[in-house]
Protein backbone atom coordinates (compact mmCIF):
# COMPACT_ATOMS: atom_id res chain seq x y z
CA UNK A 1 0.00 0.00 0.00
CA UNK A 2 1.74 2.68 -1.23
CA UNK A 3 0.68 6.52 0.10
CA UNK A 4 1.86 8.76 -2.00
CA UNK A 5 -1.21 11.33 -2.31
CA UNK A 6 -2.96 12.28 0.86
CA UNK A 7 -6.51 14.01 1.21
CA UNK A 8 -7.67 16.27 4.49
CA UNK A 9 -10.79 16.55 5.47
CA UNK A 10 -11.24 19.95 7.50
CA UNK A 11 -8.57 22.72 7.56
CA UNK A 12 -9.49 23.80 11.35
CA UNK A 13 -6.73 24.14 13.70
CA UNK A 14 -6.08 19.92 13.83
CA UNK A 15 -6.85 19.57 9.80
CA UNK A 16 -4.18 22.80 8.85
CA UNK A 17 -1.83 21.50 11.23
CA UNK A 18 -2.55 17.70 9.77
CA UNK A 19 -2.27 18.97 6.20
CA UNK A 20 1.19 20.82 6.75
CA UNK A 21 3.25 18.36 8.20
CA UNK A 22 1.83 15.77 5.17
CA UNK A 23 3.09 18.33 2.84
CA UNK A 24 6.25 18.85 4.83
CA UNK A 25 7.31 15.36 4.43
CA UNK A 26 6.60 15.06 1.02
CA UNK A 27 3.25 13.85 0.29
CA UNK A 28 1.41 15.44 -2.23
CA UNK A 29 -1.68 16.90 0.15
CA UNK A 30 -5.04 18.21 -0.68
CA UNK A 31 -6.90 19.62 1.89
CA UNK A 32 -10.71 20.20 2.18
CA UNK A 33 -13.04 22.93 3.32
CA UNK A 34 -16.57 23.20 3.46
CA UNK A 35 -16.63 26.89 2.24
CA UNK A 36 -13.78 29.18 0.49
CA UNK A 37 -13.68 31.42 3.99
CA UNK A 38 -13.20 28.33 5.85
CA UNK A 39 -10.40 27.31 3.62
CA UNK A 40 -8.42 30.39 3.23
CA UNK A 41 -8.67 30.49 7.37
CA UNK A 42 -6.84 27.11 7.59
CA UNK A 43 -4.63 28.10 4.31
CA UNK A 44 -3.35 31.07 6.15
CA UNK A 45 -2.59 29.38 9.21
CA UNK A 46 0.08 27.14 7.40
CA UNK A 47 1.38 30.11 5.79
CA UNK A 48 1.61 32.08 9.27
CA UNK A 49 3.61 28.95 11.00
CA UNK A 50 5.85 28.02 8.05
CA UNK A 51 6.55 32.19 8.02
CA UNK A 52 7.32 31.91 11.60
CA UNK A 53 9.09 28.91 11.85
CA UNK A 54 11.50 30.95 8.88
CA UNK A 55 11.27 33.85 11.27
CA UNK A 56 12.72 31.86 14.12
CA UNK A 57 15.39 29.53 12.31
CA UNK A 58 13.43 26.44 12.53
CA UNK A 59 12.27 26.24 9.10
CA UNK A 60 14.49 27.04 5.88
CA UNK A 61 12.84 28.94 3.16
CA UNK A 62 13.28 26.34 0.33
CA UNK A 63 11.38 23.42 2.77
CA UNK A 64 8.72 25.95 3.08
CA UNK A 65 8.20 26.72 -0.36
CA UNK A 66 8.46 23.16 -0.40
CA UNK A 67 5.32 22.67 1.47
CA UNK A 68 3.65 24.61 0.15
CA UNK A 69 4.21 23.68 -3.18
CA UNK A 70 3.16 20.20 -2.10
CA UNK A 71 -0.13 21.66 -0.98
CA UNK A 72 -3.39 22.83 -2.24
CA UNK A 73 -7.14 23.41 -1.10
CA UNK A 74 -10.15 22.81 -2.42
CA UNK A 75 -13.79 23.14 -1.73
CA UNK A 76 -15.04 19.64 -3.80
CA UNK A 77 -14.45 16.33 -3.25
CA UNK A 78 -13.34 15.75 -6.64
CA UNK A 79 -10.26 16.74 -6.21
CA UNK A 80 -9.54 13.77 -3.40
CA UNK A 81 -10.39 11.40 -5.81
CA UNK A 82 -6.67 10.25 -6.56
CA UNK A 83 -5.84 9.73 -2.58
CA UNK A 84 -4.40 6.72 -1.16
CA UNK A 85 -5.09 7.86 2.23
CA UNK A 86 -7.88 10.10 3.66
CA UNK A 87 -7.53 12.00 7.04
CA UNK A 88 -10.92 13.46 8.28
CA UNK A 89 -10.63 15.89 11.02
CA UNK A 90 -13.75 17.62 10.37
CA UNK A 91 -16.43 18.38 13.11
CA UNK A 92 -17.19 15.73 16.00
CA UNK A 93 -20.46 14.31 14.44
CA UNK A 94 -21.42 11.71 14.10
CA UNK A 95 -23.76 12.14 11.28
CA UNK A 96 -21.44 14.73 9.47
CA UNK A 97 -18.69 12.47 9.16
CA UNK A 98 -20.89 9.42 8.28
CA UNK A 99 -22.24 11.79 5.15
CA UNK A 100 -18.59 13.15 4.57
CA UNK A 101 -17.59 9.50 3.71
CA UNK A 102 -20.63 8.91 1.69
CA UNK A 103 -19.51 11.21 -0.37
CA UNK A 104 -16.07 10.32 -0.63
CA UNK A 105 -16.80 6.61 -0.54
CA UNK A 106 -18.55 7.48 -4.15
CA UNK A 107 -15.27 8.55 -6.13
CA UNK A 108 -11.83 7.33 -4.21
CA UNK A 109 -10.41 4.03 -5.08
CA UNK A 110 -11.48 0.60 -3.21
CA UNK A 111 -7.52 0.71 -1.86
CA UNK A 112 -7.95 3.86 -0.41
CA UNK A 113 -7.63 4.20 3.38
CA UNK A 114 -9.78 6.61 5.69
CA UNK A 115 -8.40 7.52 9.35
CA UNK A 116 -10.34 9.64 11.72
CA UNK A 117 -8.49 12.63 13.64
CA UNK A 118 -11.50 12.10 16.31
CA UNK A 119 -10.66 12.64 20.18
CA UNK A 120 -13.61 11.62 21.36
CA UNK A 121 -15.76 9.07 18.74
CA UNK A 122 -15.65 5.38 18.69
CA UNK A 123 -13.70 4.20 15.84
CA UNK A 124 -15.09 0.85 15.30
CA UNK A 125 -18.59 2.37 14.77
CA UNK A 126 -16.84 5.08 12.35
CA UNK A 127 -15.74 2.55 10.78
CA UNK A 128 -19.04 1.03 10.63
CA UNK A 129 -20.63 3.58 9.06
CA UNK A 130 -18.22 3.46 6.07
CA UNK A 131 -17.96 0.92 3.54
CA UNK A 132 -14.86 -0.19 4.24
CA UNK A 133 -14.16 -1.23 7.83
CA UNK A 134 -11.33 -3.22 7.50
CA UNK A 135 -8.97 0.08 5.38
CA UNK A 136 -10.47 2.10 8.13
CA UNK A 137 -8.43 3.55 11.85
CA UNK A 138 -7.78 6.10 13.64
CA UNK A 139 -5.14 8.47 13.51
CA UNK A 140 -5.04 10.97 16.70
CA UNK A 141 -2.66 14.05 16.34
CA UNK A 142 -1.27 16.31 19.22
CA UNK A 143 -1.97 20.27 19.04
CA UNK A 144 0.16 22.19 17.95
CA UNK A 145 0.54 19.35 15.48
CA UNK A 146 3.46 20.33 13.74
CA UNK A 147 5.63 20.71 17.42
CA UNK A 148 3.86 17.67 18.74
CA UNK A 149 5.72 14.62 18.73
CA UNK A 150 2.97 12.41 19.02
CA UNK A 151 0.04 10.13 17.05
CA UNK A 152 -2.02 7.51 18.53
CA UNK A 153 -2.89 4.66 16.23
CA UNK A 154 -6.22 3.35 16.82
CA UNK A 155 -7.29 0.07 15.15
CA UNK A 156 -11.09 -0.09 15.11
CA UNK A 157 -12.46 -4.08 15.52
CA UNK A 158 -12.60 -4.46 11.99
CA UNK A 159 -8.95 -2.64 10.75
CA UNK A 160 -6.81 -4.80 8.62
CA UNK A 161 -3.67 -5.78 9.84
CA UNK A 162 -2.14 -4.14 6.61
CA UNK A 163 -4.13 -1.00 7.35
CA UNK A 164 -3.02 -0.83 10.38
CA UNK A 165 0.80 -0.93 9.10
CA UNK A 166 0.58 1.33 7.00
CA UNK A 167 -1.36 4.30 8.68
CA UNK A 168 1.85 3.36 11.30
CA UNK A 169 4.26 3.63 8.74
CA UNK A 170 2.76 6.40 7.46
CA UNK A 171 2.79 8.36 10.76
CA UNK A 172 6.43 7.29 11.25
CA UNK A 173 6.88 8.76 7.74
CA UNK A 174 5.92 12.09 9.22
CA UNK A 175 8.24 12.44 11.33
CA UNK A 176 6.26 11.38 14.63
CA UNK A 177 6.56 8.92 16.94
CA UNK A 178 3.77 6.65 17.10
CA UNK A 179 1.98 4.94 19.57
CA UNK A 180 -0.95 2.25 19.56
CA UNK A 181 -3.95 3.11 21.68
CA UNK A 182 -7.14 1.37 22.01
CA UNK A 183 -10.41 2.13 20.88
CA UNK A 184 -11.68 3.43 24.16
CA UNK A 185 -13.17 6.97 24.86
CA UNK A 186 -9.87 9.11 25.39
CA UNK A 187 -7.35 6.69 23.86
CA UNK A 188 -4.03 7.07 25.84
CA UNK A 189 -3.14 10.51 25.98
CA UNK A 190 -6.82 11.83 26.63
CA UNK A 191 -7.85 9.10 29.19
CA UNK A 192 -5.05 10.37 31.19
CA UNK A 193 -5.13 13.55 30.68
CA UNK A 194 -8.62 14.87 30.64
CA UNK A 195 -9.29 13.15 34.37
CA UNK A 196 -6.33 15.31 35.31
CA UNK A 197 -7.69 18.50 33.91
CA UNK A 198 -11.01 18.08 35.33
CA UNK A 199 -9.83 17.52 38.59
CA UNK A 200 -7.38 20.38 38.45
CA UNK A 201 -10.95 22.53 37.72
CA UNK A 202 -12.19 20.55 41.00
CA UNK A 203 -9.38 21.46 43.12
CA UNK A 204 -9.26 25.42 41.83
CA UNK A 205 -13.33 25.02 43.05
CA UNK A 206 -12.67 23.47 46.51
CA UNK A 207 -10.24 26.36 46.96
CA UNK A 208 -6.82 24.51 46.59
CA UNK A 209 -5.20 27.71 45.36
CA UNK A 210 -5.47 30.80 42.46
CA UNK A 211 -5.54 29.85 38.65
CA UNK A 212 -2.01 31.14 38.44
CA UNK A 213 -0.18 29.00 42.03
CA UNK A 214 -1.96 25.87 40.58
CA UNK A 215 -0.71 26.39 37.05
CA UNK A 216 2.91 27.36 38.72
CA UNK A 217 2.71 24.42 40.75
CA UNK A 218 2.13 21.90 37.90
CA UNK A 219 4.33 23.79 35.35
CA UNK A 220 7.51 23.98 38.16
CA UNK A 221 6.95 21.82 40.15
CA UNK A 222 6.77 18.62 37.49
CA UNK A 223 7.87 19.95 34.27
CA UNK A 224 4.96 20.31 32.38
CA UNK A 225 4.68 22.24 29.79
CA UNK A 226 2.12 24.47 30.93
CA UNK A 227 -0.31 24.48 33.76
CA UNK A 228 -3.69 22.34 33.92
CA UNK A 229 -5.97 25.82 33.18
CA UNK A 230 -3.11 26.82 30.39
CA UNK A 231 -3.82 23.90 28.60
CA UNK A 232 -7.65 23.99 29.41
CA UNK A 233 -7.97 27.25 27.80
CA UNK A 234 -5.46 26.19 25.00
CA UNK A 235 -7.45 22.90 24.11
CA UNK A 236 -10.58 24.26 24.27
CA UNK A 237 -13.06 24.26 27.77
CA UNK A 238 -15.97 23.26 24.65
CA UNK A 239 -13.52 20.45 23.36
CA UNK A 240 -12.90 19.44 27.03
CA UNK A 241 -16.37 19.05 28.09
CA UNK A 242 -17.63 17.12 25.31
CA UNK A 243 -14.79 14.55 25.41
CA UNK A 244 -15.54 14.27 29.40
CA UNK A 245 -18.90 13.99 28.65
CA UNK A 246 -18.72 10.86 26.19
CA UNK A 247 -16.23 8.87 28.87
CA UNK A 248 -18.09 9.43 31.67
CA UNK A 249 -21.12 7.86 29.33
CA UNK A 250 -18.86 4.97 28.57
CA UNK A 251 -17.09 4.36 31.94
CA UNK A 252 -19.56 5.75 34.36
CA UNK A 253 -16.91 6.61 36.78
CA UNK A 254 -16.58 9.75 38.62
CA UNK A 255 -12.59 10.65 37.60
CA UNK A 256 -14.97 11.43 34.02
CA UNK A 257 -17.79 13.38 35.34
CA UNK A 258 -17.39 17.36 33.88
CA UNK A 259 -17.21 19.94 37.24
CA UNK A 260 -20.02 22.29 37.09
CA UNK A 261 -17.89 25.20 36.46
CA UNK A 262 -16.85 23.79 33.30
CA UNK A 263 -20.27 22.69 32.20
CA UNK A 264 -21.59 26.66 33.04
CA UNK A 265 -17.91 28.20 30.95
CA UNK A 266 -19.23 26.39 28.20
CA UNK A 267 -22.82 27.97 28.52
CA UNK A 268 -21.23 31.26 28.95
CA UNK A 269 -19.57 30.89 25.73
CA UNK A 270 -15.86 31.15 27.94
CA UNK A 271 -14.30 28.44 25.23
CA UNK A 272 -10.95 29.04 26.05
CA UNK A 273 -7.83 31.45 23.87
CA UNK A 274 -9.98 30.65 20.60
CA UNK A 275 -13.42 32.71 22.68
CA UNK A 276 -10.68 35.16 23.83
CA UNK A 277 -11.64 34.01 27.45
CA UNK A 278 -11.72 31.02 29.28
CA UNK A 279 -9.71 30.55 32.77
CA UNK A 280 -7.48 33.70 31.49
CA UNK A 281 -8.64 36.34 29.47
CA UNK A 282 -6.72 36.75 26.20
N1 LIG B 1 7.78 26.55 13.27
C1 LIG B 1 8.75 25.71 13.69
N2 LIG B 1 9.13 25.57 14.97
C2 LIG B 1 8.49 26.34 15.88
C3 LIG B 1 7.48 27.24 15.52
C4 LIG B 1 7.14 27.34 14.15
N3 LIG B 1 6.20 28.19 13.72
N4 LIG B 1 7.01 27.84 16.63
C5 LIG B 1 7.71 27.34 17.65
N5 LIG B 1 8.61 26.45 17.19
C6 LIG B 1 9.59 25.71 17.99
C7 LIG B 1 10.36 26.67 18.85
O1 LIG B 1 11.44 27.23 18.13
C8 LIG B 1 10.81 25.78 19.97
O2 LIG B 1 11.89 24.99 19.54
P1 LIG B 1 13.09 24.59 20.57
O3 LIG B 1 12.44 23.77 21.65
O4 LIG B 1 14.03 23.82 19.71
O5 LIG B 1 13.62 25.90 21.06
C9 LIG B 1 9.60 24.87 20.15
O6 LIG B 1 8.93 24.85 18.90
C10 LIG B 1 8.65 25.36 21.25
O7 LIG B 1 8.13 26.62 20.86
P2 LIG B 1 8.13 27.94 21.75
O8 LIG B 1 9.44 28.07 22.47
O9 LIG B 1 7.69 29.08 20.91
O10 LIG B 1 6.96 27.71 22.75
P3 LIG B 1 6.93 26.88 24.08
O11 LIG B 1 8.27 26.42 24.51
O12 LIG B 1 6.09 27.70 24.97
O13 LIG B 1 6.12 25.57 23.62
C11 LIG B 1 4.21 24.30 23.19
C12 LIG B 1 4.86 25.65 23.04
C13 LIG B 1 4.92 23.27 22.30
C14 LIG B 1 2.77 24.45 22.70
C15 LIG B 1 4.30 23.85 24.69
O14 LIG B 1 3.77 24.85 25.50
C16 LIG B 1 3.56 22.57 24.95
O15 LIG B 1 4.03 21.49 24.65
N6 LIG B 1 2.35 22.71 25.55
C17 LIG B 1 1.48 21.56 25.83
C18 LIG B 1 0.70 21.24 24.61
C19 LIG B 1 -0.13 20.02 24.81
O16 LIG B 1 -0.23 19.43 25.86
N7 LIG B 1 -0.80 19.63 23.71
C20 LIG B 1 -1.68 18.51 23.72
C21 LIG B 1 -3.07 18.97 24.01
S1 LIG B 1 -4.18 17.62 24.07
C22 LIG B 1 -4.59 17.35 22.48
O17 LIG B 1 -4.19 18.01 21.57
C23 LIG B 1 -5.52 16.21 22.24
C24 LIG B 1 -6.88 16.65 21.82
O18 LIG B 1 -7.63 15.50 21.55
C25 LIG B 1 -7.59 17.44 22.90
Amino acid sequence: MAIKTVGVLGCGLMGSGIAQVCAAAGYTTVVREVDDIALARGVGRIKKFLDDGVAKGKVEVAAREQTLGNLSGTTNFDALKDCDLIIEAIIENLDDKRQTYGSLEKIVKPSTIFVSNTSSLCITELAATSSRPDRFGGLHFFNPVPLMKLVEVIRALTTSDETYQAVFSFAQSLGKEPITAPDRPGFIVNRLLVPYLLDAIRAYENGLGTLEDIDQGMKLGCGYPMGPFTLLDFVGLDTTYYIANIMFEEFREPAYAPPPLLKRMVLAGRHGRKSGQGFYKY
